[in-house]
């Protein structure tokens, strides 16, 4: 399957951009592994005449609307996010009329729609350093109330109002389940997602998106690790990281959507060009701002 998927992409220029949650299989067939912010800059700049996305609905929308005229294609085009669907419309407008200078700050799991009421897109690796830099006293951040309140915390100086959504794979991690890994290795440091309560965070080591969690296992000097995330990221951790011992919440957080993003279908989209993203063409519009200005802030 490997060699007939590298065979595709050769003859159709196209390239296969993976994120750390998707399967093994779909990550040794990437020519781009990466957290979402990483990716979006690569789906942006990319010259091939295809992409193939390897993750959720968000992430294909937005390589299609920061790189119109490519061919974006997924696996499985009903890999969603559900905290992508967790704030209303009505929420947005209604928080624009209680204040004058809000900014809404549009975590890059939401869907396009709510991109284009938003004022800037931001990802775990980078909500800190653009919601900072933002002149606004006051955020609206949509749609993740974890990630929200990591950044709150960090930029003290803001009035930051989170919406109340969660990621359902982070959120359901428990205090128990960390402590428990913590009294079983009390060496280990403790790698965390933002996206996971706040609790769990305030007793974690290291808080940071996919690819800063992956970077600090790989440049620390000590050999064991507690992983608060989604388990996909393993593949990576061991590839960099053979002699290092790697510890997950029991059972493994995994998010079934990535999962669907197997090679089977991935050869399939290569053969038939199906599952094509579509996003209306004024939605497209009004979502590349957000997207544009979190590429410039981000910087
Ligand atoms: P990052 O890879 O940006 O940390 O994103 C995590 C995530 O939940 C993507 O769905
Ligand atoms: Fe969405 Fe959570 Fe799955 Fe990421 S891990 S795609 S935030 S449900």
């Amino acid at each position: 399957m490997k060699e007939k998927i590298e065979k595709l992409k050769k003859e159709k220029n196209a390239v296969i951009l993976t994120h750390y949650y998707a399967p093994a299989e779909a990550q040794e067939v990437a020519d781009y592994v990466g957290d979402s912010f990483y990716l979006a800059k690569i789906a942006k700049n990319s010259t091939a005449d295809i992409i193939v996305f390897c993750g959720v609905s968000f992430m294909g929308e937005s390589a299609k609307i920061l790189n119109p005229d490519k061919k974006v294609l997924m696996p499985d085009l009903t890999a969603d996010c559900p905290m992508a669907h967790m704030v209303a419309r009505g929420k947005i407008e209604e928080m624009r009329k209680e204040y004058d200078d809000l900014a809404v700050v549009c975590y890059i799991n939401s869907t396009a729609a709510i991109k284009c009421q938003s004022d800037v897109c931001v990802t775990s690796s980078n909500a800190v350093k653009i919601v900072r830099s933002l002149p606004n006293k006051n955020i609206f951040f949509v749609p993740d109330r974890n990630l929200g309140r990591y950044v709150a915390k960090q930029v003290p100086e803001k009035n930051i109002i989170v919406n109340d959504g969660c990621c359902p794979i982070h959120a359901a991690i428990t205090v128990e389940q960390l402590q428990k890994l913590k009294d079983e290795h009390p060496a280990a440091p403790v790698l965390i997602h933002p996206e996971c309560e706040p609790a769990l965070l305030a007793i974690s080591d290291f808080i940071g998106s996919t690819a800063e969690i992956i970077a600090y296992a790989k440049n620390s000097s000590q050999t064991e690790f507690i992983i608060c995330t989604e388990d996909g990221v393993d593949y990576q951790l061991v590839t960099d990281n053979p002699d290092k011992k790697f510890f997950y919440p029991v059972p493994h957080p995994c998010c079934p959507d990535m999962k669907l993003n197997t090679a089977q279908a991935i050869l399939s989209v290569l053969e038939k060009e199906d599952n094509e993203v579509q996003v209306e063409q004024s939605v497209m519009e009004g979502a590349l701002r957000p997207l544009d200005k979190m590429l410039e802030l981000g910087r």
